[in-house]
């Protein structure tokens, strides 16, 4: 049966972990759906990971379209969320219901994700909610405001707890169905996990959170340099220079 949001709830009730990873294509999709992860975030991560860019900022709608419509063919049983991309739904929560409209209406996603937990930000919230749109938020470290923010921790001094807290309620009580917590302190997304009743999802927020995700490139060592929070499960960049290495050799050898 195919992960539902409402499932992840149950998830953090019966306090079973929610495994979530970013899949960008086809091929990383289907690795995410053999391994049996809950969750495929079709992150606007992959502006970086798959397109090159040195931000998510540029990434657009019909990329994040195009993308979706790949891994969707790939997975059959994990949720999949769909990151909204940079000003796609910051002008106002119309845009928004346009541009996640048109992500359901056009690829086989269940959810999309947003960031940030301003009052406007709260209220976009509820009006996907409100059309039938399941939201996952996203609080913490938002790589969408890196020029602001950098990359990183976030929320050290107890104002910014505080501040992060009172989003976070707020969200859920908009109707987000569960909440990313981005390079915040542990102790922090521990309290936070504690006072919602929606599944919290750490990267690099400790161990206290109902479920973690991570960019899938980076846990397995494909990426050039991981942050500071990800051990990487593999090495497969070195593993397939070298490969590409030995063949190259092989074929000059003749
Ligand atoms: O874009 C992304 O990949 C993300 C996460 C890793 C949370 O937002």
């Amino acid at each position: 049966m195919p992960v539902t949001p409402r499932q992840l709830q149950r998830f953090k009730s019966e306090q079973r972990p929610i495994v979530a990873l970013t899949a960008w294509d086809y091929l990383s999709a289907s690795l995410l759906e053999a391994a049996g992860v809950d969750v495929v975030l079709v992150g606007d991560s992959l502006a970086m990971v798959a397109l090159g860019h040195r931000t998510t900022l540029p990434l657009t709608l019909e990329e994040t379209i195009h993308h979706t419509r790949a891994v969707q063919r790939a997975v059959h049983e994990a949720l999949i969320v769909v990151d909204l991309p940079f000003l796609t739904y910051q002008p106002s929560p119309e845009e928004a219901l346009r541009a996640a409209g048109r992500i359901l209406k056009e690829t086989e996603a269940q959810a999309v994700k947003l960031e940030g937990g301003s009052a406007a930000m709260v209220e976009t919230v509820a009006r996907l909610t409100e059309a039938g749109i399941p939201v996952m938020a996203h609080l913490g470290l938002t790589p969408q405001s890196v020029h602001q923010l950098g990359y990183t921790q976030q929320a050290r001094d107890p104002l910014a707890q505080q501040q992060l807290i009172t989003q976070a309620q707020a969200l859920e009580t908009a109707g987000a169905f569960s909440l990313v917590l981005e390079h915040i302190p542990a102790d922090l997304a521990a309290q936070v996990t504690q006072r919602l009743s929606i599944p919290t999802i750490g990267i690099g927020a400790g161990a206290a959170c109902d479920g973690q995700v991570l960019v899938t490139a980076d846990l397995l060592g494909l990426t050039e340099q991981q942050p500071p929070f990800v051990t990487p499960y593999a090495q497969l960049r070195e593993q397939a220079i070298a490969a590409l290495q030995r063949y190259i050799a092989d074929l000059r050898q003749g």
